[in-house]
């Protein structure tokens, strides 16, 4: 059993790459950005103010403790077809609307949120008797520090922000500021920097296949 860490910003290509590695070796597939925004849409499903200069953060930390214990959030694994569901409610294109990407960060600095998911997270990726590629923002650092391999996937800015937008002009994901969530989520998460032990791969000269070769490299090597 192995188990891959992928952290890096928004745009940089995390879930495409993440999922074919996945694909390549037959592991089982964790998108941790889709659950904490599946947990930002279940919030918003219930009217808890997100734009509140206060955000009631006890009442989201009980809502996402409710999505996780009740069962209502079910993460899809496979890397084909990862599926996140609300109470059985396919919700795969809700959580990649601008309402949800731009309120995401506001659910994901609640310490109490992170502990809620990280527990979560870990006990999906314990579960994996094939292994799992996992990725997100604190994977290699927090999550999951000890997995074989672990990677800070990066790209110069202006190529992210480039790539989101072609993105989005194909509908898949709405146009917005990533450096200002990236600004956002830096507080609470590292990931613009490799921490000891993590290597660094800068995908921004790189074709997508020329990227997921050089993990597989990477994989490959650990095995
Ligand atoms: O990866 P993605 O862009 O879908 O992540 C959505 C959001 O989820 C991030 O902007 C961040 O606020 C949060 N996130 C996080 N920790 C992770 C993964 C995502 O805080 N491990």
């Amino acid at each position: 059993m192995i188990t891959v860490a992928i952290d890096g910003p928004a745009g940089v290509g995390k879930s495409s790459t993440s999922r074919a590695l996945a694909e390549h070796f037959g592991l089982a597939y964790l998108d941790t950005g889709a659950m904490y925004r599946a947990v930002t849409l279940w919030c918003m499903d219930r009217r808890l103010d997100l734009d509140a200069d206060q955000p009631d953060q006890e009442a989201i930390t009980e809502a996402v403790a409710d999505s996780i214990t009740g069962g209502h959030l079910v993460m899809g694994l496979d890397p084909e077809h990862p599926r996140v569901s609300l109470d059985d409610r396919d919700v795969d294109e809700a959580i990649r609307s601008t309402r949800v990407s731009e309120h995401v960060s506001v659910v994901s600095s609640i310490p109490a949120v992170r502990h809620v998911l990280i527990a979560a997270q870990r006990a999906i990726m314990a579960d994996q008797d094939r292994g799992v590629v996992a990725e997100g923002r604190d994977i290699t650092t927090v999550v999951a520090p000890d997995a074989q391999v672990r990677v800070l996937l990066t790209a110069r800015e202006e190529v992210r922000q480039a790539r989101r937008s072609g993105q989005a002009q194909s509908g898949s994901a709405g146009a917005e500021d990533l450096a200002a969530r990236d600004a956002r989520d830096s507080k609470v998460t590292s990931f613009m920097s490799a921490a000891d032990g993590v290597t660094t791969v800068d995908n921004s000269d790189l074709t997508f296949e020329q990227t997921l070769q050089v993990l597989i490299d990477l994989v490959s090597s650990a095995m």
